[in-house]
């Protein structure tokens, strides 16, 4: 697992969007795994303010999970969020976007038809992801199974805690989301997780430093061999190899991929 510390969070931040840019001007055709919340809202404007020349209209996106129960138009789902950060503002094809529907008739088969969707696009290239305080990727709560593909997760009462933000108390927050498997997202060929803020420091040290184990989902890419874990100071503050980094070029390095 590669390493990146910054002093701040806006410089992770622009690390990470210009990566993500880097991989749509490599492959136009780029297949990106897409995250939600808080994390994400300064990259997708980091993206928009910097994509100049850059054209989205190949790349093909799937978002990582949606709130049960939600229709589309709903503010608080996950197809809100995304347009209003990023859709709406670039020349994406509104036919490449995909979101698992919060509304479908049967969930189940919903995360069924999701995954098959991803592996019918020949699988994630890149997949950006934030950090659950609780060491969640997408919504894999912990406890879930590493093995698992995208499915329907109840969420946790610290998860609906944490959100509570978007929707007023944590009771009007849903309390099932479909969700990529721990297994979707580790089969993506390159991974980024950017986690900012002293709140994130535990679960970063419970993935990068913990034993692989289903209580902190994050953990279970230890083993991808192309994850860059993209931190500022006070994300990588519990850090244990932190004191042992090389400082290179205005950031540091804990360790190259493998
Ligand atoms: C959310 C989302 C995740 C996100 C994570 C961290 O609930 N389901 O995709 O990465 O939890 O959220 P935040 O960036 O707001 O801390």
């Amino acid at each position: 697992m590669k390493v990146l510390i910054f002093k701040t969070a806006q410089e992770a931040v622009d690390h990470s969007a210009a990566a993500v840019l880097e991989q749509i001007r490599e492959r136009a055709e780029t297949v990106l795994g897409l995250s939600t919340g808080g994390t994400m809202v300064p990259v997708y404007e980091k993206m928009r303010a910097t994509a100049a020349g850059l054209s989205f209209n190949k790349v093909v996106t799937f978002n990582l999970d949606e709130y049960l129960g939600l229709c589309p138009g709903d503010p608080g789902s996950y197809h809100s969020y995304m347009r209003h950060h990023l859709f709406d503002h670039l020349d994406f094809n509104p036919h490449n976007l995909h979101l698992p529907s919060g509304t479908a008739a049967c969930a189940t088969q919903e995360a069924e038809r999701y995954e098959m969707a991803i592996k019918a696009a020949g699988g994630l290239d890149l997949a950006i992801l934030g950090l659950g305080e609780n060491g969640h990727i997408g919504f894999n709560e912990p406890g879930v199974s590493l093995g698992s593909r995208t499915h329907v997760q109840a969420l946790t009462d610290q998860t609906r805690a944490a959100n509570a933000r978007y929707f007023g108390t944590s009771e009007q927050v849903p309390r099932f989301a479909i969700t990529m498997g721990v297994k979707t997202i580790f089969d993506a060929r390159k991974l980024i997780v950017l986690a900012t803020g002293a709140h994130k420091a535990a679960a970063v040290q419970a993935m990068r430093d913990g034993p692989v184990r289903t209580a902190c989902p994050a953990s279970a890419l230890q083993a991808h061999s192309q994850v860059t874990l993209v931190l500022d100071e006070a994300a990588a503050s519990l850090f244990e190899a932190r004191a042992a980094y090389a400082d290179i070029q205005g950031h540091k390095v804990a360790s190259g991929h493998g």
